[in-house]
């Protein structure tokens, strides 16, 4: 959000739970650029309507006509969720597929009338390295069983996306290991070292990679 508000000429739609809670409210006090606004939308992952609800509000209160980058971020990893697969709780696993990759969907069904309006359209989801098939065995001993399947969902729609939209650039990340309040919470359940990059680093490498796919502006 910081990023993004402190260029020139940047509209920024922050999704949030609570408009107006208190650490909504810090991100609409972020110092802008010029001609730039952060505006908040009301989007819980988990509802049906939150989305499409948020966009017609976009096109009505605030006469947004199209968006240009769409970023899935909102995601969850609770700790005591992960058990091995003998002893996984299925109201565990839901939980991470409703947060983490059904979202991916509601989130892609309600920006598209609005995404697909740009030149050049981006949507991307911030997934975890924990949701490969292929790289299981890096985390074989993490039963991190709940999130990375719902990583490995959310995956698939984002892979699906790119298939079936062509003039839609869709991919997915995985954003390092980074030190937010919610992984220094969970390493310390799971009794690992907390270590990894900051969040800036982690933001910096993000936007250079969809800096790419825009090389004249940036
Ligand atoms: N940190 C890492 O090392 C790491 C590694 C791999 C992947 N990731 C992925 O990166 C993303 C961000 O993670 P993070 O580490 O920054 O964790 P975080 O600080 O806990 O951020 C998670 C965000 O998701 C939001 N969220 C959770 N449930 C939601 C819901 N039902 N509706 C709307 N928003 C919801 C939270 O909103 P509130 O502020 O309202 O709680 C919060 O803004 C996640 O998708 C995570 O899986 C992180």
């Amino acid at each position: 959000m910081e990023h993004y508000v402190s260029r020139p000429d940047t509209i920024v739609i922050a999704g949030v739970r609570t408009p107006g809670s208190e650490q909504a409210d810090t991100l609409v006090r972020l110092p802008a650029g010029k001609g730039s606004k952060l505006i908040l939308a009301k989007i819980d992952a988990t509802s049906n309507n939150d989305v499409p609800q948020a966009m017609s509000e976009l096109d009505q209160r605030h006469n947004i006509q199209h968006l240009d980058i769409v970023i899935a971020n909102a995601g969850i990893f609770t700790p005591t969720a992960h058990q091995k697969m003998g002893n996984m709780n299925l109201s565990d696993l839901q939980s991470h597929i409703d947060v983490n990759a059904y979202s991916v969907v509601r989130l892609f069904q309600g920006v598209w009338p609005l995404l697909s309006k740009s030149l050049k359209p981006v949507f991307l989801l911030n997934s975890a390295g924990a949701g490969t098939l292929g790289g299981m065995k890096s985390f074989a001993h993490f039963p991190l069983n709940s999130y990375a399947a719902s990583k490995v969902l959310a995956n698939f729609v984002v892979l699906r996306l790119h298939f079936e939209y062509p003039d839609l650039i869709a991919f997915a990340v995985h954003p390092g290991s980074v030190v937010t309040e919610n992984r220094t919470q969970a390493a310390k359940m799971l009794g690992v070292e907390v270590e990894g990059l900051s969040v800036n680093d982690c933001v910096s490498g993000m936007m250079r990679i969809v800096r790419s796919f825009f090389p004249v502006d940036g």
